[in-house]
């Protein structure tokens, strides 16, 4: 088993679409990588580069110690998973499973043996003979995955596998996987636009937009250190409250709410501040950064109400807090703290982070 890297791959179809620059990242043995972003970023061209159904315009794949760059799909031993599933509807799941080995002339008793052991551990054994017509979504996938796991390939490529499964099914599923690749020694590399499936399968998650890379991290430091506006805005739902704030000596305003800026900081003359409605709390004895606003809107979640706040001593500013649900929300004043370890700053240019103490 080998790990998958990738060294300044570029894809340009033509001067006006340029999908893909300079992306380098490597995928470790056991990892689960995915490739998270808005649609039209690059996920797919990324994973077509790594399958080899295209070519890169410059660049290198590398398969453990190999550089496959120019070696066609067939040889690169990689197993891709669609979101079409891409099953044949004339062959039932056991001949679609041993399609890929019968492709490569395997002897039939090994291919007896693996599908075997994989139709067991993915449970399909009822289903061996029906054809992909007889199957619900979720099994289709499941053979799908079958077809994949049977090859033992060194790499596991997956292109949005649950979007066409509806939400219970896809959460059902997405458990599944979690387990499947948990026990596989290879690297997966797994593409989907849905933050939650990225959060919850992944050992590490890229952020892509527009082609390039924004961040790659655990999904943790992904949501509670966003490297730039654009990721602070992309992870997280509710989103991430980004607002342009004035700053001065060393403090930016909010409302009347004066917000420390990071010390490490030379104070810029505005900057993006940001907060999840998450951390956005009622207030309580002690606390510093505190503001008045007026509920304009309250949307019930559930669990929870998402308010938006009109931000009283500014032209407007609205501010989204996710707040114990209440009948009475509506229209009230209220008082809320902005807890320091819960802020975040970016630059007004370039959106980076701006530097700050947090680990
Ligand atoms: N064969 C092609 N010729 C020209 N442009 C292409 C081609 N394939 C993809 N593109 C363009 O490259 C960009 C990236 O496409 P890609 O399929 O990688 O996006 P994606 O991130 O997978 O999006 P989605 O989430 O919608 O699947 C898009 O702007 C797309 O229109
Ligand atoms: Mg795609």
């Amino acid at each position: 088993m080998a790990k998958l890297e990738l060294r300044n791959l570029n894809k340009t179809y033509t001067p006006r679409v340029v999908p893909l620059k300079e992306l380098s990242l490597n995928v470790e043995n056991g990892e689960f990588l995915t490739l998270l972003g808005p649609s039209g970023c690059g996920k797919s061209t990324t994973l077509r580069l790594i399958a080899g159904l295209e070519q890169p315009t410059r660049g290198e794949v590398r398969i453990g110690d190999r550089n496959v760059t120019h070696q066609p799909p067939g040889q690169r031993n990689i197993a891709m998973v669609f979101q079409s599933y891409a099953l044949y509807p004339h062959m039932t799941v056991c001949e679609n499973i041993a399609s890929g080995l019968k492709l490569r002339r395997m002897a039939s008793a090994e291919i007896q043996q693996r599908i075997g052991e994989v139709s067991q551990f993915l449970g399909l054994g009822e289903l061996m003979q029906r054809k992909p017509g007889q199957l619900s979504g979720g099994q289709r996938q499941r053979v799908a995955l079958a077809r994949a796991l049977v090859r033992r390939p060194d790499v596991f490529l997956l292109d949005e596998p649950l979007s066409n499964l509806d939400a219970l099914l896809r959460e059902q599923v997405r458990a599944e996987l979690k387990q499947i690749f948990a026990a596989q020694p290879t690297p997966v590399v797994y593409v989907t636009h849905d933050q939650t499936e990225a959060m919850t399968l992944s050992t590490r998650v890229a952020v892509l937009n527009d082609g390039f890379l924004q961040q790659l991290d655990s999904p943790k430091r992904i949501y509670v250190r966003p490297a730039n506006r654009f990721v602070a805005g992309f992870i997280g739902s509710p989103q991430m409250n980004l607002l342009h704030l004035k700053c001065e000596g060393g403090f930016a305003q909010l409302g009347r709410c004066k917000l420390p800026l990071p010390s490490q900081v030379t104070v810029p003359p505005e900057v993006i501040f940001g907060i999840r409605p998450e951390h956005v709390r009622l207030v309580r004895p002690g606390d510093q950064q505190v503001l008045q606003g007026r509920v304009v809107l309250v949307e019930n979640l559930g669990m929870s109400d998402l308010l938006t706040v009109q931000v009283e001593g500014t032209q407007g500013t609205l501010l989204r807090a996710l707040l114990p649900p209440d009948q009475s929300w509506s229209g009230k004043q209220i008082s809320l703290a902005l807890p320091p370890e819960a802020l975040h700053w970016f630059d007004v240019q370039t959106g980076d982070r701006l530097p700050d103490a947090l680990p």
